[in-house]
């Protein structure tokens, strides 16, 4: 690629030589021609190898919003936090990483969300390689393999900090990640960050886990109870709970110097989903299937076979909407309805 650089610098050497003589209507060709070329050269380069420029990392944060507002069900709280702290940090200058906790129980759209911000933020979204997802069961499955783990981590995360400042790493299950890999993290996504001359001020971390989603759920029902409304709870509600249940229950952070040092700038509960949320989810995969509006007959069929806890109020499902989508499929194919409406 130098060889590439280097010519093209000739030609502007030579061309601004020849733009001596008539500054005006050549040195302005001149000008246009490198700087066309050059722009053709950097497309071609970014086209084979993903660039770090605003093209592949467009931070589009309306979209996100919009994603958010129109596919998040119930999660209001969620919709403030992860958009203020997100935008916070690309347009400030960050003094530390920004480290995101994202906690309640499964199918509640702890992975929905994180989609969403990758997708608003690259322009390949997760197929971008500034995307880093790493899987507690699959990538961190042995707990006497904590430092190997420790080292592979901090190369990767280093290496490509170092290409590209703009990084996102997911650690998904982290209540299934042996307790002390993560400590690694500590230093990077501390503030002022700089270690062997690597700045990791500008990358973004998400942790997703189950830790602290029963007694999210708990805190909610009390809140309920009291007579609070959904979209009248705030997250300090949460905020002591958040620190001491990802403290208390296995895994991840447990013991962790990450929390201990409060280097996680915002915990973020998920509340668990109700009868309407469902409901609200199951009309998005008939849509999506074709079916812009399901009766009440095709959406009750998909319905019963939630399960709801706990008892004695039964006022969550106890999946959130994990597994509606082929619940969904199945009916359209049962009743035929891909036919009628294609
Ligand atoms: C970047 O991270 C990926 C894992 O997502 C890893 O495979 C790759 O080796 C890393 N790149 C560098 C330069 O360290």
């Amino acid at each position: 690629m130098n060889v590439v650089y280097e010519t093209v610098i000739l030609i502007l050497c030579c061309l601004s030589l020849v733009s001596c003589f008539d500054p005006f209507s050549i040195g302005t060709g001149a000008a246009l021609a490198a700087s066309y070329l050059y722009q053709n050269l950097k497309n071609t380069v970014c086209f084979f190898k993903e660039c770090c420029t605003e093209r592949e990392i467009p931070a589009n944060f309306n979209r996100l919003e919009t994603s958010l507002k129109e596919k998040l069900y119930g999660q209001n709280l969620v919709h403030d936090v992860v958009v203020n702290a997100l935008k916070g940090h690309w347009n400030g200058e960050p003094t530390k990483a920004l480290t995101l906790s994202f906690h309640g129980t499964p199918g509640c759209g702890k992975n929905y969300v994180t989609t969403f911000i990758v997708e608003s933020l690259y322009a390949k979204g997760s197929e971008s390689v500034h995307v880093h997802n790493f899987l507690g069961r699959i990538h961190f499955p042995l707990k006497d393999k904590t430092e190997e783990y420790q080292q592979k981590l901090y190369q990767w995360i280093k290496g490509n900090v170092t290409k590209c400042a703009r990084q996102i790493f997911i650690f998904d299950e982290v209540d299934k990640i042996p307790p002390k890999v993560l400590n690694i993290l500590k230093p990077l996504i501390d503030y002022n960050a700089r270690i062997e001359s690597v700045d990791y001020r500008k990358a973004v971390f998400i942790f997703l886990s189950n830790t602290g989603g029963s007694l999210i759920a708990d805190q909610f029902l009390k809140l309920w109870q009291l007579g609070v409304r959904r979209e009248d709870i705030h997250l300090k509600d949460f905020e002591s709970l958040m620190t001491k249940g990802a403290f208390n229950e296995e895994g991840g952070f447990q013991h962790s110097d990450t929390i201990k040092s409060n280097l996680i700038d915002h915990f973020v509960p998920f509340l668990p989903l109700e009868q309407e949320h469902v409901i609200e989810c199951i009309r998005d995969e008939y849509k999506k299937r074709g079916v812009q509006y399901p009766s009440q007959e095709l959406i009750d069929e998909i319905l019963v076979g939630v399960e709801w806890g706990p008892q004695p109020h039964n006022l969550f499902s106890k999946t959130g909407c994990k597994r509606l989508s082929q619940k969904v499929a199945l009916a359209v194919q049962k009743h035929g309805l891909y036919k009628k409406n294609n």
